[in-house]
């Protein structure tokens, strides 16, 4: 199936004036420099130490000498970042020296949905390598990133062990910023009874470290839950959820297993998906939605499916749709999987319809904070049964 270019023919943004267009270019180039200072600021955990309170530069400079173990910090230069990182709206400064902004204080690492991780996992070299090798990706077809593995978990697989802890803390501190709304369902334009009443358990697949699982179970006490996820991400899951949720002992199980091969069935459950299939390409995503179409018809009726995506904007005169997060999102798919993208809502239907679900909900179109997106789907009693 072809998904459909996010800006047809003949809806392209209006072209700029030439006064403006290398304003515009300068721009673009300038957000790249804006990003190392972020990633910067982030590896020296300068929000870390604000957040324990406001600090002079040669106060910040002590502290650096000491945490980063790097007696030569030279103060001006320090000094001259923070400039730049008072115009890119981190810090502030007052008499008593420099403060965090909102923006500032998600970057500190201790904080609820800590954008760090993030941060940081962009500034890792697999992460910088896939994208200064768009080009390369685009002209073989091939994401040469992966560096002949088959695919981004068995490279990341090879990546040094801090990197992979990196890609499990993002997903972690991403899944804080929509668990409390997936577990309440509190989502805007969906009226009704909650999907959690009545059902027995939540299925979370390649659900990370299980925040959204560990979440949807504070909030329901009458379910019972299931995370399936690779090795190495099953045992961390394991810690984590013993040491932050340790009040859910005995209400959940991590299975270790591939979900191309096997999705756990479980009855009268509600399976999680999300941010997973926009790793894998259309072929990849049929085996997969089949699998959990196969579990969820062993589950009973009643069984749902939430899908959960960074969607890409349908309508490119939308103002935000011109150059929206999944675009990049998008970029980073193509760079560093094999045949994952981002989607647009007709896309994500498409598959899932294909795959012998219907969507009950599709036109409520629910949306998640941090540009995400909830489908909710329901196995199709008219298909045929997935093979
Ligand atoms: C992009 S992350 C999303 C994690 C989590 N669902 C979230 O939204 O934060 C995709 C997850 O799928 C897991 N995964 C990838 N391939 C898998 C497979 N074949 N079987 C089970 N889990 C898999 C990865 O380990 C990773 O944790």
């Amino acid at each position: 199936m072809k998904t459909p270019n996010p800006h047809p023919v003949g809806q392209s943004a209006p072209d700029r004036a030439p006064e403006d267009a290398c304003r515009h270019i300068q721009r673009i180039q300038d957000a790249a420099a804006l990003n190392m200072v972020l990633y910067a600021f982030c590896e020296l955990r300068l929000a870390d130490r604000l957040a324990q309170g406001p600090a002079t530069g040669p106060e910040l400079a002590d502290w650096l000498r000491i945490n980063a173990d790097a007696p030569d910090v030279d103060v001006s230069k320090l000094e001259r970042f923070l400039g730049v990182a008072e115009a890119g709206g981190l810090v502030t400064r007052s008499t008593q020296g420099y403060e965090l902004t909102t923006a500032g204080r998600t970057l500190d690492s201790s904080a609820h949905g800590s954008m760090r991780p993030g941060v940081m996992w962009r500034g890792t070299d697999l992460s910088r390598m896939a994208m200064a090798s768009l080009p390369s990706t685009i002209l073989t077809g091939k994401p040469s990133a992966l560096q002949g593995a088959s695919g981004l978990y068995d490279c990341l697989q090879r990546q040094p062990a801090a990197d992979q802890r990196t890609f499990d803390e993002f997903m972690s501190r991403f899944s804080d910023r929509i668990a409390s709304h997936v577990a309440t369902c509190s989502f805007r334009h969906i009226e009704g009874e909650c999907a959690f009443v009545g059902k027995q358990y939540v299925v979370d697949v390649g659900g990370g470290r299980g925040t959204l699982l560990a979440e949807t179970l504070r909030n329901h006490a009458h379910l019972r839950g299931v995370l399936v996820e690779l090795d190495r991400v099953a045992d961390e899951a394991r810690d984590h959820l013993a040491t932050a949720y340790p009040d859910l002992t005995g209400r959940y199980e991590v299975v270790n297993g591939d979900m191309f091969k096997e999705v756990p069935p479980r009855p009268q459950a509600v399976y999680l998906l999300s941010r997973v299939i926009h790793n894998y390409g259309n072929d990849q995503c049929a085996v997969l939605l089949k699998r959990l179409a196969s579990a969820m018809g062993e589950s009973g009726p009643g069984a749902e499916l939430f899908l959960m995506e960074h969607v890409l904007p349908e309508d490119p005169q939308m103002e935000d749709a011109r150059l929206h997060p999944s675009h990049a999102l998008d970029m980073i798919m193509m760079a560093l999987t094999v045949g994952g993208q981002e989607r647009d809502l007709f896309a994500l239907s498409r598959l899932l319809t294909d795959a012998g679900f219907i969507l009950p909900a599709a036109e409520a179109k629910p949306d998640l904070p941090a540009g995400m997106t909830l489908v909710i789907a329901r196995i199709n009693p008219d298909a045929s049964p997935p093979r």
